[in-house]
Order: C-alpha cells, then structure tokens, then sequence
C-alpha cells in the first residue's frame, strides 16, 4: 500500500491566523483527501510552534505565562481548521511533552557524531529589548523595534556544522530530482548551498522558554531545531519505532517560500548528521497579497478567512484558493474574483448540472439511475481513465490548480453532452427508449466521478452531492473507478452552491 505523510509548517503562536496559514493547511487537507480516496496509507500533520524569545515577550506584556498565551492562540488555530474541514491526523504542539523527548533525542545523536560544538554567537544587541539581531535587521543601525542604539555582543551557544553538510546536500539534491518542488525553486537551495554554509546557532542563553539542551541545560534550543523536529515527533519517533518506520521518509513537507531554506538546508542536514534519512518531497508556495499590497502586521490588511467561510461557506474558500492562483506562485487575493469562481464555476458549471440531471432522472426515470448497455460502460471506463490520470498527475506533481482546471473541463464537457443529447427530446419519442436510458445512466455516471474529484476541494458540498445521486457506500471506501450502481435511487436534488452578487 501507497504510503503518504503530509505536512504543514507549525505556526507560531505570537500571531492569530489569517490567510496564509489557512493556504498551506487546505493544501495539505486537500492533498491528505485525494491519497485517502485512492486508498493510500495516509497521515496529515499540522500543529503550532510554541517557544522563543518573541512568544515569551508577548506572554510578559500580556501578563500571562507563556503557556497560557500559546494555549490562547491555539484554540483560534483549531476552530479555523474545524470551520474549514480540516481533517488533520494529528496536531502537534511543541510544548508537549513528546516534542520535548523528540528534540533532546535528536540533538543528542547529533551531539555524539561530533556536529555539535560550543562557540560564541557574536551579532547586534538591544540591550533594553534584550534581543539579538542580525545585521540585516538594523534600521540605520538601530533597534528596529524600540529605535535605539545597538552594540555587538557575544552569547555562548552550541553551532550545527553545516558546513560538513555542503557536498552531501548538494549531491542529495542531484539524486532527487523531485526533492524540491516546485522545480524554479531548486536552483535557489543550490546556488545558496553553493555560496557557503556557515555554522548554524542552535542555542541560546537569553531566554528561557523552550527546550534545554540535553547536554547543557543552561541553553535552550534555538528555534529551528526545536520546530523542525516535530516531523519526527508526530510520527511518534523516537519511542514509536514501527508508526515512525512506516511513514518516513515517505513525505511531503509543504510549506510557504519564506522558509524554504531552513527545510530544505538545515532540515535534510540535521537528519544526515542523526543518521536518518532526509524528506522525500518539500513544496515551497507563493504567497498571498490583498489587493496588490504584502499582507502585514503593520499594515494591518491580513485577510481573516473567518469572515469569508461565514460568508461564502468553507468549500467556496478552499476552491478558489487553489482555482484562482498557480500552485507554486503567487497570487492576490480578492472577494470579487471569490465571487465569480463561486457564481460561474461552482454554482452554474457543477450544481446546475447535478440538478439538472437529477431533475431528469426524477422525471424520465422515476427517481432511479437506468441500466446502460454494455458499450457505454466500456466506453466510459476509457473516457474516465484519461480525465482520472490527467488528474492524478497533477495532485502527485503538486499542481493542485490544473487538477481543478481538468476537473472543470470534465464537468463543461457533461454540461455539453446534456444539451447535445437533450434528453427532453429523447423523453418524447419512444423509440428512444433505450438511448435515454444510456444518456441518463452516462451523466449519473458522470457526476458520480465529478463529485470524487471535486472532493478533496469541496468536501461538505460533494458529500451533500454524493447523498443526492443515491449512492450508499461511502466515498471514503470505494474505489475511484467504481461506476454508479444502475437502479440506485436517488435522493432530492437540492442547491449545491448558493449564487452572489
Ligand atoms: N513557525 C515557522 C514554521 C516552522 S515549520 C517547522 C513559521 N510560522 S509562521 O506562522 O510564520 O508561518 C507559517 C506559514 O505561513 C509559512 O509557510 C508562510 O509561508 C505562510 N504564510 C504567511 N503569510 C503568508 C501569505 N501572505 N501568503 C501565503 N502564505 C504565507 O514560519
């Protein structure tokens, strides 16, 4: 059986989310759905990224512990992922206490092959912010929160060799082609490869909040170390061997573009120095503007989907996000184009037509789908073999937009054979019998492949479709291929999609 590990980055808590979080989670749950559907083996991760400087700060100015903010924020994650039909496995949090084993374990493997040294962090200090920053982050030398003068500064902390990494990265990257997806952004990981990795800080001194170093508790680890562990840690390494074994490295890691580097550098890097194998796939998105501009904290213009889902419904949302932009590249987002794709695509092209066909098959064939002749079903057989593989290419190459494109034109098609075969003039004339039967069975048959394909997309709607065409077995547990049983009796055609203005 096909083995299938998705997963999203964990978000930070020092933010509530908003659009771009939403983007990468209904990816990967749309993802997670198709690979159930065929049948694969398949385990869908998301979660939070819990400690570091900035959420200890947040939780100080807040009054509360740091613990209680993250709690907080968390509970918002999860009443988005439930109003947007999210179906994760598993949500893994870096606070728990398995992280916390994860994290010590892997720094402890790391620690003994020797690729773990204690140095000195040497960058810029605010001392009144007690932060450490990086050159780039000065504004005119300055603190770029509090404004003030800054000076360099050393810290003690442990460093990663990456360095050692440079040649075996590089060549990995050779071997596997699809390591990095989508292809443009290879090139970016290999020339930075290529321009010199410097030893990584994974510790820090300055603040508290996250997980001691095994070797030196006075350090906690630094960020990226801690966060990237927790692929491991939701497949239940390192105590659960048999779970971990079955599903890594049999994974699919999406994540936006800003943080391709740190999973597709350090994260393949880290593994190495353990031992382990590194991730099969990572797919780096573009990201979303609002009407032409970045979305910022500062500029406060984040788009919330909570809104939009009450609004338009979460099948609507999920759709356009992956209908509207190629996956891969950026895009802007808009209610206006929301509203068209809504109208025109899912409304008129996919709900007309399943009404209009279920009408017919009330009208003509007392509620129940006709027995077709043997030819269509062969015919038909072909015909969804070709849209299936078309389709199905795209979901493994990660082309979440051209699956909706060729599912789109798949349905325009059935629009089509309705009017060329006007079933209404068929219902007239009695020597017709049986051919009315063959149409009427061909579009039943039709949307019964429509709605799987659509699923993963729209899942609520689909299921109310799939209770529509009378079909008692649920999608989950059959195949794909299965023609729709003839003298199934279906239910009441009711509104799929609602219309806007
Ligand atoms: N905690 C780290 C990830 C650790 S993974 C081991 C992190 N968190 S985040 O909350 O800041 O961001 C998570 C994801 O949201 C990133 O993949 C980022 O690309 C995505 N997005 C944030 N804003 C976005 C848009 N405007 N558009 C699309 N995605 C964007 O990074």
């Amino acid at each position: 059986m096909r083995i299938e590990y998705i997963t999203t980055p964990i978000y930070y808590v020092n933010d509530v989310p908003h659009i771009g979080h939403a983007y990468t989670t209904v990816a990967a749950d749309v993802l997670s759905r198709y690979h159930r559907l065929r049948g694969c083996d398949t385990f869908f991760l998301t979660g939070t990224d819990e400690h570091g400087r900035k959420v200890e700060q947040a939780a100080v100015s807040a009054g509360v512990r740091p613990i209680e903010l993250a709690d907080g924020v968390v509970e918002r994650f999860m009443q988005l992922w439930a109003a947007l039909d999210i179906r994760y496995d598993d949500f893994i949090r870096t606070t728990e206490k398995r992280h916390g084993i994860a994290v010590a374990e892997l720094v402890g493997r790391v620690y003994e092959a020797g690729d773990i040294y204690l140095g000195q962090y040497e960058d810029w200090y605010c001392v009144p912010c007690e932060t450490f920053l990086t050159e780039s982050q000065l504004v005119d030398g300055k603190c770029p929160d509090c404004g003030r003068p800054t000076e360099k500064l050393k810290e003690a902390s442990y460093f990663f060799n990456l360095p050692k990494y440079e040649q075996p990265l590089l060549k990995y990257i050779d071997e596997h082609p699809d390591f990095i997806m989508p292809k443009s952004r290879r090139n970016e990981v290999v020339s930075f490869i290529e321009g010199g990795l410097k030893p990584l800080s994974i510790s820090r001194t300055a603040f508290k909040w996250g997980i001691p170093m095994p070797m030196d508790p006075a350090h906690v680890v630094y960020v990226w170390m801690d966060a990237l562990t927790n692929y491991l840690t939701g497949i239940g390494w390192p105590q659960d061997e048999g779970r971990f074994n079955r599903y890594w490295p049999h994974v699919t890691h999406l994540i936006g573009k800003d943080i391709l580097r740190f999973h597709a550098v350090y994260w393949p890097a880290f593994l190495m120095a353990a031992g382990m194998e590194p991730p099969l796939r990572i797919f780096a998105h573009g990201w979303w503007t609002n009407k032409g501009e970045k979305m910022s904290k500062s500029r406060g213009n984040f788009v919330d989907p909570l809104p939009l889902i009450e609004r338009y419904g979460s099948d609507a949302l999920r759709f356009f996000l992956f209908r509207e932009v190629t996956f891969g590249l950026d895009g802007d987002f808009s209610e206006t184009a929301l509203v068209k794709r809504i109208n025109n695509e899912l409304a008129d092209n996919f709900g007309n037509l399943l009404q209009r066909v279920l009408k017919m098959i009330g009208r003509y064939r007392q509620g129940r789908i006709p027995e077709p002749t043997g030819n269509l079903l062969e015919a038909m057989a072909i015909c969804r073999k070709s849209v299936l593989e078309r389709v199905h290419n795209a979901m493994t190459d990660l082309a979440l937009h051209k699956a909706l494109y060729h599912t789109g034109v798949f349905i325009s098609e059935t629009n089509g054979l309705v009017e060329s075969s006007a079933p209404w003039k068929l219902a007239k004339d009695p020597a017709a019998d049986g051919k009315l039967d063959d149409v009427l069975y061909e579009l039943a048959e039709r949307l019964r492949f429509i709605t799987v394909l659509m699923a993963p997309f729209t899942p609520a709607a689909c299921s109310r479709a799939w209770a529509q065409l009378g079909i008692k077995e649920p999608m989950e547990e059959r195949d794909i291929g299965k023609p729709i049983e003839h003298g199934t009796v279906i239910g009441k055609p009711e509104i799929l999609f609602k219309k806007f203005d």
